[in-house]
């Protein structure tokens, strides 16, 4: 295999084409077989629901070369479920578990070459996007749906990798609220919070934190990422029916249990902003980026000294880093590796 001819060790977490995306389509009540193709463009009917009334679900995985140069995903079928859960609740046709499985296998195969190489720095990311693409004016769910996965090779999300970042809490702006969408991946509520982002990007933070929408006390998650504390010898973690249930966060309770960290999953108040000891983000983007400070109401608490990442954020995301790279043993059977084909 020729690698593409990218400076795989510098990449930006930006899109770049690659030779195929594979698009599957729902017509008359069942799916097709799926065909690859190296068409970056999709047509669509004008009055195609994604369009007009947001149906339009996705999905963000990644795939690693092994020390060994195999390639391996991570929780491939939590991403499966996911993008099924976010289908339902938009009442949208959900794409089947074991074709979500068989699309990645092929797009990835189909892109060898663009898979960043071992000790990069650099993984695979995977697109998958659900869309409901039957032509209609009134408020209803399409017949019709349109699935495709396009990959792209990435650097981190937050450049520099574990350097901490910046956050503001976002008062006034909300993302999602109870009993809406804000626990799904859909379009929809990245629109809602890029005003958020950008603005406070301008400021010099890299991204925001939300509050609940009912009682704008307890912290939700960021734009693109869940949020995690450590007071003393515990990972704190919010439950909220607002954010998006995420796949890394999932497995870092586990390696924070590992640890013998008391692992909570529970509303986190900003009055408790003071006694956190480290604080990170999570997700397939971000991985596990440490939070340096977090400013509410002009008042900055501070994380991470020296640009330096604490060391039970630098543990977790030494132990996670290195199952997703093959680097240590998988007790827990998150990854899988790509038949050749
Ligand atoms: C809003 C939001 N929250 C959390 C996450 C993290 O989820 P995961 O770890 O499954 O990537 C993401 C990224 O997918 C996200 O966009």
């Amino acid at each position: 295999m020729d690698r593409a001819a990218l400076d795989f060790a510098n990449l930006p977490f930006a899109y770049q084409n690659t030779d195929a995306n594979i698009r599957f389509w729902y017509r008359n009540g069942a799916w097709s077989e799926g065909e690859l193709t190296s068409e970056t463009s999709i047509s669509l009917h004008i009055a195609a629901t994604c369009l007009h009334y947001g149906q339009e679900v996705f999905e963000g995985l990644k795939v690693f070369e092994r020390p060994d140069g195999r390639l391996q995903t991570f929780r491939l079928f939590e991403n499966a479920r996911r993008i099924q859960r976010s289908a339902a609740k938009l009442l949208m046709q959900p794409f089947p578990e074991h074709l979500f499985r068989e699309a990645v296998h092929r797009v990835v195969r189909a892109n060898r070459r663009f898979v960043p190489p071992y000790g990069s720095g650099a993984s695979l990311y995977v697109r998958p996007l659900l869309l409901g693409i039957s032509a209609e004016v009134g408020v209803k769910p399409s017949h019709d749906y349109l699935f495709l996965i396009f990959v792209t090779p990435v650097g981190p999300y937050y450049k520099g990798g574990l350097t901490p970042v910046r956050l503001l809490v976002e008062e006034a702006i909300e993302r999602a609220t109870p009993g809406g969408v804000g626990d799904v991946k859909c379009g929809g509520n990245y629109a809602a919070g890029m005003r958020a982002t950008i603005a406070a990007k301008e400021k010099g933070y890299a991204e925001v934190l939300y509050l609940d929408s009912r009682e704008k006390k307890y912290l939700d998650e960021s734009g693109s990422s869940n949020f995690y504390a450590i007071i003393g010898k515990r990972y704190v973690t919010p439950a909220s029916p607002s954010i998006l249930p995420s796949v890394t966060n999932l497995s870092v309770r586990q390696l924070a249990k590992d640890l013998d960290l008391a692992v909570e999953q529970r509303p986190v108040s900003v009055d408790e902003l003071g006694s956190f000891t480290e604080a990170g983000c999570l997700g397939t983007a971000a991985v596990i980026t440490p939070v340096e400070a977090i400013t509410y109401r002009g008042k900055e608490f501070v994380y991470a000294k020296d640009g330096k990442a604490g060391p039970i954020t630098t543990d977790l995301y030494r132990r996670l880093t290195a199952i997703q790279l093959g680097e240590a043993p998988d007790p827990y059977g998150w990854t899988e590796i790509i038949p050749e084909g």
